[in-house]
């Protein structure tokens, strides 16, 4: 069984550890960034090698060199060698130069070149990758999604595509469209942080853009390449910032459309699980965990502090990305989420093994 466990994780860690070079980019905004990228490093790398070219040259052309003396065609192994004493005043100085015009000229004019180019060349991408945030309407293809940074998962809410309203919340696995048709699906993503600032960074899809508590930021991108996108927070964000992943699901627009109808509906509610629901409901998971459907029994005290379970099991992965979502990770993960995520909020509830079977039967059923 372990055996089978190490080998899932090791195929997990093989899927997350892919391509997040930046000089891969999937996206045009990213393929902006990869060009500001590499004329900035050819820019640098140039003055680098200019800088250290001289220093080199300087150094070796102007090198103290070993004073010539008497020439003994014959050593006598009596005598010791002569100890070369430099005369003084013989050492050569190179020419000393004061208030050179020219030279002042070239050395201020060059450098405030090189900085107004890349002001200009920045500004340019800055552009380029701003998003101009629309209304949304139909036939737009648009996704508009809000994206919550929380300690320290990602809560994401959709709110509109192709300027139909959706309304449904879910975590840390965010899809999106992907035209089949060369069209482009623009994704707008509204940033908010729930309590610390956290940065959503996708590098082949897009820039790191931060979500500050009390302020809204934007991002846009699209793609044309269907895949996963992986990422990470790029903002320390306490204890548990390194296990803060993203991973983004691009996928054609018709399965898209698939994936928001399934995730528009509420919990399935299934005959034979019934009591297992009842002992879920009965731990009081649902107060911090919204469970679409079980509101007229249970009013939930605060609603969307922790992730939305209604479709689980149609996520990968568990605890933002950092365990494959199965039954044994998620037995592993009620029993003591501190086992595998040291302070985060969720505490052990202290289940017997017969409530833990039935709480873990209860999740494996919200697909
Ligand atoms: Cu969230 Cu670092």
């Amino acid at each position: 069984m372990s055996g089978v466990i190490v080998m899932l994780s090791m195929l997990l860690l093989a899927e997350t550890t892919q391509n997040v070079s930046i000089f891969d980019p999937a996206s045009p905004q990213a393929e902006s960034i990869r060009n500001l990228a590499i004329l900035v490093l050819a820019i640098t790398g140039g003055i680098f090698l200019v800088v250290e070219g001289i220093l080199f040259y300087t150094m070796f052309r102007f090198r103290r060199g070993a004073t010539p003396g008497p020439v003994v065609a014959t050593p006598d192994p009596k005598i010791p060698p002569p100890v070369a004493v430099e005369p003084a005043g013989t050492t050569p100085e190179p020419p000393q130069v004061y208030g050179s015009k020219p030279i002042e000229i070239a050395w201020t004019a060059a450098p405030t070149l090189v900085v107004l180019i890349l002001l200009l060349v920045i500004t340019r991408t800055l552009w380029e990758i701003a998003p101009d945030l629309p209304e949304p309407q139909e036939g737009d293809n648009a996704l508009f999604v809000t994206v919550i940074g929380r300690q320290w998962w990602w809560e994401y809410r959709y709110e509109h595509y192709n300027g139909r309203k959706l309304g449904f919340t879910t975590a840390n696995e965010l899809h999106i469209p992907v035209g089949r048709d060369g069209k482009d699906y623009p994704v707008y993503l509204t940033l908010k942080s729930g309590d610390v600032c956290h940065s959503f960074w996708v590098p082949r899809l897009a820039g790191k853009t931060d979500l500050i508590p009390g302020r809204t930021n934007h991002m846009t991108f699209h793609t044309a390449t269907p895949g996963l996108y992986v990422g990470q927070c790029a903002e320390y964000c306490g204890t548990q910032h390194a296990k803060m992943l993203l991973r983004v699901n691009a996928q054609h627009a018709d399965e898209f459309e698939s994936w928001l109808r399934h995730e528009g509906q509420p919990a399935a509610d299934v005959e034979t699980a019934r009591e297992d629901r009842y002992v879920f409901l009965k731990q009081s998971c649902v107060s911090c965990h919204p469970v679409r459907g079980t509101e007229k029994e249970t009013p939930a005290t605060q609603r969307g502090y922790a992730p939305d379970l209604t479709h689980l099991m149609s996520r990968k992965t568990l605890a933002s990305g950092i365990k494959e979502n199965n039954k044994d990770t998620l037995r592993e993960w009620v029993r003591n989420p501190q086992d595998i995520k040291a302070g985060c909020l969720m505490p052990a509830f202290g289940l017997n093994d017969r409530e833990l079977d039935s709480v873990v039967r209860y999740l494996l059923t919200l697909r």
